[in-house]
């Protein structure tokens, strides 16, 4: 790209007092990276007031504006800095850019300049959601190994979940998730605790993030040897995450009583179950075995069964070198333990989905190996990463739990973010399949990443 002649990015902003004490952000250039929060670090840690903006051309700070030069005088918590001792502050300013983007950022403070180098990749930015449980000791584990890897990642802390639900009512505020769509990517490790009721925090959190986030594709590969099996299985489960039983149709009358009824229907989009089903095939299309099973149950749920096959055999007249098959779920059970190999891809509705992934989980090494990715492949925000297993409240703390299946999501996480060399050298790693603690077991992983 002729990165030298244009104006690559701007991604700064200048702040400015108003009037009334308030603040004015202005944005210069060619492209809104992120929004206010990128800054947030700057703010909050070094300043009180930020008044800067910086322009990039051809991968270089061509212009700081002159609001650095203001804010030498304003920014003088620490007492260091002169009236005149621009680059000193802007060398303050500079730090944030140096966290978010690593090593690419070379600061010459007293210039007052900055180089990008052209070539490295940038820092991602992972919002990181430990939770509840083991949740926060399986994600640390997940981190320690993709730091391993030498992928460039920025972490933030969100500290959501049953305990924090528990402590001040927060669950996930449009506040909170506002801020989460800055993120490249976000990874959980798991929420609920024993003592919320259900449905608060796996509605209010887990499925809001997937509804607001569109995070459409749910996908959970397997590959192990199943239990009376001697060679080992290697498919993908696509299940549809926005719609279906989880939509929450329905509702309930006469509560308590003996007449009452609850209804919970099953939400099917043309829209969205073609968007999926066509995901599944553009994934087959690139795997060796080029294979599609479409799973429901269409002898009995007529409506949405027909709506599914009539998309499934659409979409798939686009994918010629693509083979289809078709199992009913109950049926797909029994395959999942009797005949795994047959699968590559199979792509399934939200419910169908949700059970026979726990199914996919437990033919496939068990639930401490499973990972999962929550996707918005179309990329108008952050996908989510997550293992399929629960918070596990009971082994909290006791080095039990197996961070394996929280890795090898951070995987999905490295491979969605364009990072495939590191996402193949961690699936290697835990192809070995260490043992010990979690902490044993993540050291292992992250030195065998590392080459040590
Ligand atoms: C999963 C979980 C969730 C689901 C729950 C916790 C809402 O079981 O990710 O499979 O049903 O999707
Ligand atoms: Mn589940």
């Amino acid at each position: 790209m002729a990165n030298e002649i244009y104006l690559c990015i701007v991604f700064a902003i200048a702040f400015e007092q108003d009037g009334d004490g308030g603040e004015n952000a202005h944005f210069i250039g060619s492209r809104w990276v992120g929004d206010l929060s990128i800054l947030e670090n700057a703010k909050n840690e070094v300043l009180t007031v930020v008044k800067h903006a910086v322009l990039v051309f051809s991968g270089v700070v061509v212009a700081i504006f002159l609001e650095v030069a203001h804010f030498a005088g304003t920014a003088d918590f620490v007492g260091d800095f002169g009236e005149n001792r621009v680059f000193e502050v802007s060398h303050l300013f500079f730090e944030p850019l140096i966290c978010l983007f690593g090593q690419q950022v070379l600061c010459h403070a007293e210039k007052a300049t900055c180089a990008f180098y052209d070539g490295l990749p940038m820092a991602h930015r992972i919002a990181l959601i430990g939770g509840d449980g083991i949740g926060p000791e399986v994600t640390a584990e997940a981190v320690k190994v993709v730091r391993a890897t030498g992928v460039a990642i920025d972490t933030t802390d969100f500290d959501l979940g049953g305990m924090r639900y528990l402590r001040d009512g927060e669950i996930l505020s449009d506040d909170v998730l506002n801020q989460l769509r800055n993120y490249d990517a976000i990874l959980l490790g798991a929420v609920g605790t024993p003592d919320v009721p259900p449905g608060i925090i796996e509605r209010g959190l887990l499925l809001k993030m997937r509804f607001d986030l569109d995070l459409y594709v749910n996908q959970r590969p397997f590959a192990g040897t199943a239990p009376g099996h001697v060679t080992p299985h290697d498919f993908v489960v696509i299940r549809e995450n926005t719609e279906g039983p989880y939509v929450g149709e329905g509702g309930v009358l006469r509560r308590g009583t003996p007449h009452e009824i609850a209804t919970q229907g099953s939400v099917n989009t043309r829209h969205g179950v073609e968007r999926c089903i066509r995901y599944a095939f553009e994934l087959a299309s690139k795997r060796e075995r080029k294979h599609v099973t479409l799973v429901h149950k269409t002898n009995v749920l007529t409506f949405a069964g027909d709506l599914w096959q009539r998309a499934f055999n659409e979409v798939a007249a686009e994918f010629p070198q693509v083979g289809t098959a078709y199992n009913h779920v109950d049926a797909a059970c029994i395959y999942f333990v009797e005949d795994p190999h047959r699968y590559d891809v199979i792509v399934t509705d939200n419910l169908f989905g949700d059970i026979l992934t726990d199914l996919g989980g437990a033919v496939s090494g068990g639930i401490g190996l499973a990972s999962s990715a929550n996707l918005n492949p179309s990329r108008t925000g952050p996908s989510m990463f997550e293992p399929s297993h629960g918070s596990a409240p009971d082994i909290v703390g006791t080095g039990k739990a197996n961070p394996t299946a929280a890795i090898l999501s951070a995987a999905l996480m490295l491979e969605f973010l364009g990072e495939n060399d590191a996402a193949a050298r961690i699936r290697t790693a835990c192809d070995t399949a260490p043992t010990g603690s979690t902490t044993e077991i993540g050291n292992a992983i992250a030195a065998l990443v590392a080459g040590k």
